[in-house]
């Protein structure tokens, strides 16, 4: 069944509730992988959550915080076309219930709805970062790059997969294929 989500536009009143979130869940994609008070206290005084070119949105269910989203490189107004990215974190009590999905096609949505320029989200992860890709796949994002060593974690180089999602697809529920044997005629 799907759980029942409200999509809450990020304001400072909400920095408590968002460095809980943030503290009190671990992060094995990110760095750093476990938040303190004092390294949240310095994503929000870089400004990293508000700001013309991003936007952040507090996922919560019944009222509590369960995730957060934050769509950047939006540009400066809303008819600019650069193409934005995203970062997403769900509390791990509520990872694989199916909120990744519903909140990556929200932000999707809410990216090409608002910005009539737009034509293209991109995405970039962690190759062992199964669930990740399997949202973005869920939401035909597909997979563009494979930039080998692309990722440094504490103890090795891991690949980045790179994903991207076109708003023609998005506007048709289509998914564009690559032609990946175009490099066999060069
Ligand atoms: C990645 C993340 C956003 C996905 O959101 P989610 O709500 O857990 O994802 P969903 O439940 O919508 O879908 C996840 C899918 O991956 C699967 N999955 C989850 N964890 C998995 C794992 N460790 N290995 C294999 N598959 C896994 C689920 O079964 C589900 O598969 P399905 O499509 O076949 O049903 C969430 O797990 C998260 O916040 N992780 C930590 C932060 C993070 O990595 N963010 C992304 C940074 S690029």
């Amino acid at each position: 069944m799907k759980i029942e989500l409200k999509f809450i536009p990020y304001t400072q009143r909400e920095a408590a509730n968002l460095q809980q979130l943030f503290v009190g869940n671990e992060w094995p994609f990110h760095f750093p992988k476990i938040e303190t008070p004092e390294s949240f206290q310095s994503r929000i005084n870089r400004k990293q959550f508000e700001g013309k070119e991003k936007k952040t949105f507090l996922i919560k269910n019944k009222n509590s915080l369960i995730g957060y989203v934050k769509i950047f490189d939006l540009g400066e107004d809303k008819l600019n076309d650069e193409i934005p990215l995203f970062d997403i974190r769900i509390a791990a009590t509520a990872r694989g219930k199916g909120i990744g999905k519903q909140a990556v096609q929200f932000l999707s949505d809410w990216v090409f709805n608002n910005y009539p320029n737009k034509y293209k989200i991109e995405a970039t992860t962690r190759i062992d970062n199964i669930a990740m890709r399997k949202v973005l796949k869920a939401c035909n994002f597909i997979k563009e790059a494979h930039y080998r060593n692309g990722w440094e974690t504490a103890t090795k180089r891991v690949a980045a997969i790179g994903y991207g999602l076109l708003k023609t697809d998005w506007q048709n529920n289509t998914i564009t294929p690559i032609n990946w044997q175009e490099d066999n005629l060069i």
